[in-house]
């Protein structure tokens, strides 16, 4: 893994709009792989700009969404399918066909998370998987214990991960129990990784991440064998850590 710390989280978004903004601009045809949440919105903002720019575009792009919670429609504004339209795709000069979030309204989610895998694997898979970092160490919507060798999958969300969401919530109650997620192995066949991580909340989970040993009990462990892995990471995170 190469770290790479910023000041604060407006440069540390721009560096990775720089890296990613670098990457399309050499292959239009690039596969991403996006998360939501809080941390990346920085990223897209810019992303955005330098779309409206015209420094950047998205024409050919084609985008996996590593998540969705089950039983949320993609009207919900809780939904990541309305997140990232929200904050990304509809900004941009993407073609909406490419873009592609797994649906947590299936009628038989097993199947589903067949039909995400597949359509992955035809594209040929990742070249650039951004993530970010829950508190408890997961990625995508993989929690502590999942299998490094799980591909798409449902999920039971654990307590922690649902009281962190709960923020976009009105109570806890309405956060989704279960979500479909891109599993570990495939996020680690992804030619590159970049894992954003900003926030004191985020401090312990850094510090597992850089120091602790790679064990399925803290899924992000596993990059740390990722060949081509860019943690960008801030100062509000960082500052703790001795
Ligand atoms: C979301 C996702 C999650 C988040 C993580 C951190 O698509 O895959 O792993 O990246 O929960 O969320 P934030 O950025 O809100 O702290």
């Amino acid at each position: 893994m190469k770290i790479i710390e910023s000041k604060n989280y407006l440069k540390m978004s721009h560096t990775a709009c720089q890296i990613l903004a670098e990457q399309i601009g050499q292959n239009p045809k690039i596969k991403l792989g996006l998360a939501t949440g809080s941390t990346p919105i920085g990223l897209y903002n810019r992303l955005i700009h330098l779309n409206k720019k015209k420094e950047i575009s998205f024409q050919k792009v084609t985008t996996f969404n590593l998540d969705e919670y089950v039983g949320l429609p993609a009207t919900h504004p809780n939904s990541y399918h309305y997140f990232m339209r929200e904050n990304f795709f509809q900004h941009i000069d993407i073609n909406e066909a490419n873009t592609h979030i797994p649906n947590g309204m299936a009628y038989d989610l097993e199947k589903e998370c067949i039909r995400y895998q597949q359509v992955i694997e035809t594209a040929g898979g990742m070249d650039i998987q951004v993530l970010g970092l829950g508190e408890n160490g997961h990625i995508g919507f993989n929690e502590p214990g999942t299998s490094f060798s799980e591909e798409t999958h449902i999920i039971s969300l654990e307590k922690s991960t649902r009281e962190a969401n709960a923020r976009f919530f009105d109570n806890i109650d309405q956060v989704p129990k279960k979500a479909i997620t891109v599993g570990i192995n495939t996020i680690m066949q992804s030619k590159q990784v970049i894992l954003l991580i900003s926030g004191e909340t985020k401090a312990e989970a850094y510090n597992r991440l850089v120091n602790g040993g790679i064990t399925e009990t803290f899924p992000a462990s596993i990059l740390q064998k990722h060949k081509n892995c860019i943690v960008l990471v801030d100062q509000e995170t960082t500052f703790q850590i001795t």
